[in-house]
């Protein structure tokens, strides 16, 4: 198992933290995200819900959107915390859309995304593990 970084520890409390955001009245899944720059700052999200369905934004690209609009561009980890309602008993892992949108700015080889259960219980993958042969801007070049 890979080991946690000592700068992302402090994902590990937002992104549960980030959760108790979460605005999911339809599906009752809550989910937090904290998205680490590679300044150092994390910017968290939480998935956010609508009675159409559709409009419905997952907390990684609100941790995403966030960022990208305060002016960040390099990311070096997430952490998530997603699980239904109440107490976290399960890891819950960044939909295909949001790893596109991960693949957009991030090095799928450097860029970490921690599945988080607590502060003890967690998982590291890269992004390239999780969206392998994926498509990024390199193959627009
Ligand atoms: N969701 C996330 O926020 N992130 C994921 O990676 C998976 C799914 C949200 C979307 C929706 O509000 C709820 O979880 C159930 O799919």
């Amino acid at each position: 198992m890979r080991v946690l970084r000592e700068e992302e520890r402090a994902l590990l409390r937002a992104c549960m933290e980030a959760r108790q955001k979460s605005y999911s009245p339809y599906s009752h899944f809550q989910v937090g995200a904290a998205l680490l720059t590679k300044g150092g700052k994390i910017y968290v999200g939480c998935n956010i819900e609508n009675a159409a369905y559709t409009p419905t934004n997952c907390a990684e690209r609100t941790a995403f959107f966030s960022a990208v609009s305060a002016g960040e561009r390099e990311f070096a980890a997430i952490a998530v915390c997603g699980s239904p309602e109440g107490e976290v008993v399960q890891y819950a892992s960044p939909c295909g859309v949001c790893r596109q949108v991960m693949m957009e700015f991030c090095d799928p080889q450097e860029f970490r995304i921690i599945l988080v259960k607590s502060e003890e219980e967690y998982e590291i993958y890269t992004l390239g593990e999780l969206l392998p042969e994926g498509f990024g801007p390199g193959n627009l070049a």
